[in-house]
């Protein structure tokens, strides 16, 4: 039997403003064939797991037909599942299982780029220079001042040039790597086709979509050098890389949205857009585009009590004016897992690391991921978890060279480890072969024995620890409506007088009738006035005293 209060939700208008939304990446959360990659049955068979966290919908990263270059970011087929991840089958039955659990399904849409292997792709190379079949994707002649040099200086992401010479001898462009061709949108054969892709997906019952590199589809006319380096670009704002956050893009996603609104129910968009400054972000969530973009400036930001305020208030600020609400994120299948990150030296703390890296105090990272779940699920707004964020997984710092599969890796011959470390397969039983995540023990990455004790069934029911922290915060935070609300920073000193120093964090959220503060301590303990009553902590509070690193919800 479905759940009331759950499938009550499946039902509810706006119901993406407050909700709580897990990150499925299938290839490392359940796999059902032994294979040693994750796949669609593996999800549906976890879905149990993930209702009963509370979440309220799931996104489930790429499993489309693929080469894999790029872990399934290279869509080889966009109206497909990879035999990898097992068949449409397989997802109408994930979709109809999770929506008998009031669970919603959103999916990742990847239109910036196609895989090589795509037929698009394929076609345009095979029909050679000047064909319309080449109008898809951006092909250009050499440099004319040199014929052995790209036609303009983009950098990949991935490192190094964004161009592959084809044999031919032209040029195609990939803002990833060179099995990740960008398609061109302002031919209106890609733009059709796309709409034909939701279409298809939407029709099978899909509540959404997550729309991967939102802010890179249009590229500047004439395709113009940056002029900088990729590490200049990311201190200036995004617009200024000709290949990033052009205003064209918008124009794209208000002709999907009328598409989204034309169905039953409310299916909604959810942008991954790297781009800054915030008033810039807010432009993806105007009322006819996405209803969300991610908040990486929230993810990105140091521990300290003044950048998180400032961060706070002014994503929330940037939002106001269109009326979207926040949709706060501390982790992915690109990031370093928070309770590594927030622990290393600032320096270190890039979004992507590379070697050496010196392991940070593990300790002081969980406590911090642990704080900082807590103050997230507090503010008002939707959030999303990566999987095993919930578990207080680590970064896995030392996978040998041979086993990383991030062309990351590849591209910069090491210098950047890449992302395989926040993707290793998540453990489930401490005594079972991968820890329960394949029945062979099989695992695309392996997984380190320190695992072993964050696994599931080490935490489920365990009073304390960081799955059973989160089931509770995902519950009261639903309980106070803290979603809905609306918060106001406050001085530190309102709550807690003279006791009060710089390093904290206050936010003051309402909603309805009721008032929550969320308090943060990144300096010295302090100690809570008397009266204040603790909803829930990072970490047990004693005698009122609320340490460094912890977090507590606190009705006053
Ligand atoms: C963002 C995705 O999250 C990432 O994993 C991928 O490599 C790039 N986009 C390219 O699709």
């Amino acid at each position: 039997m479905p759940d009331e209060n759950l499938t009550g939700t499946l039902d509810r208008r706006d119901w993406w403003r407050s909700a709580v939304i897990y990150q499925v990446y299938p290839r490392s959360f359940a796999d059902s064939d032994g294979d040693g990659i994750g796949d669609l049955p593996g999800t549906t068979s976890r879905l149990g797991y993930l209702a009963s966290l509370g979440v309220n919908a799931v996104w489930i990263s790429p499993f489309f037909p693929s080469p894999q270059a790029d872990a399934g970011y290279d869509v080889a087929d966009y109206c497909d599942v990879d035999p990898l991840f097992g068949s449409l089958a397989d997802f109408d039955t994930l979709v109809t299982e999770a929506h008998s659990r009031g669970l919603r399904v959103i999916i990742d849409l990847v239109p910036n780029h196609t895989s090589d292997a795509h037929p698009w792709f394929r076609r345009a190379l095979a029909a050679g220079p000047g064909s319309p079949e080449r109008g898809w994707y951006h092909f250009r002649d050499s440099d004319p001042s040199d014929p052995d040099r790209p036609p303009n200086d983009w950098p990949s992401e991935f490192g190094g040039p964004a161009w592959t010479r084809t044999p031919d001898g032209q040029w195609y462009l990939h803002l990833f790597d060179s099995r990740q061709p960008d398609l061109n949108w302002e031919y209106s054969g890609v733009r059709a086709a796309f709409l034909d892709v939701l279409r298809f997906w939407l029709d099978r019952g899909v509540d959404g979509f997550r729309v991967d590199v939102a802010h890179g589809l249009i590229k500047a006319p004439g395709l113009p050098d940056a002029g900088h380096s990729r590490a200049e670009l990311a201190t200036l704002p995004t617009s200024a890389a000709p290949f990033w956050d052009q205003d064209g893009v918008h124009e794209i996603y208000r002709e999907w949205r009328r598409l989204l609104d034309s169905y039953p129910g409310e299916r909604v968009m959810v942008a991954e857009a790297w781009v800054n400054p915030a008033d810039r972000i807010a432009r993806y969530v105007r009322a006819d585009e996405h209803h969300q973009a991610f908040n990486f400036t929230f993810l990105d930001t140091a521990w300290t009590a003044t950048e998180l305020r400032e961060r706070i208030t002014a994503s929330v600020a940037a939002n106001e004016p269109v009326g979207a609400p926040t949709t706060w994120v501390l982790s992915n299948h690109d990031v370093i897992r928070p309770a590594t990150r927030l622990a290393l030296a600032a320096k270190e703390r890039a979004t992507q690391l590379g070697p050496p890296v010196t392991p940070p105090d593990p300790t002081v990272g969980q406590r911090r991921a642990r704080a900082a779940i807590l103050l997230m699920l507090a503010l008002p707004g939707s959030a999303y978890l990566y999987q095993g964020e919930e578990l207080g997984l680590p970064e896995v710092l030392d996978l040998e060279p041979g086993v990383r599969q991030d062309p990351t890796f590849a591209r910069t011959g090491g210098a950047r480890l890449g992302r395989d470390g926040c993707r290793v397969p998540l453990p489930w039983r401490r005594e079972a072969p991968a820890f329960g995540f394949s029945p062979t023990g099989a695992a695309w990455l392996p997984q380190p024995g320190e695992f072993a004790a964050l696994a599931v069934d080490q935490q489920v029911g365990v009073p304390g620890s960081t799955l059973e922290l989160t089931r509770s915060l995902i519950a009261m935070r639903a309980e106070h409506r803290l979603g809905e609300g609306s918060l106001t920073i406050v001085d530190p000193r309102t709550v807690l007088g003279d006791a009060a120093h710089g390093d904290l964090v206050v936010v003051e959220v309402r909603s309805g009738s009721s008032v929550t503060h969320v308090l943060l301590n990144l300096g010295p303990a302090v100690v809570l006035p008397e009266g204040a009553r603790v909803l829930i902590a990072s970490e047990p509070v004693s005698g009122a005293q609320v340490s460094t690193d912890c977090a507590v919800w606190l009705e006053l």
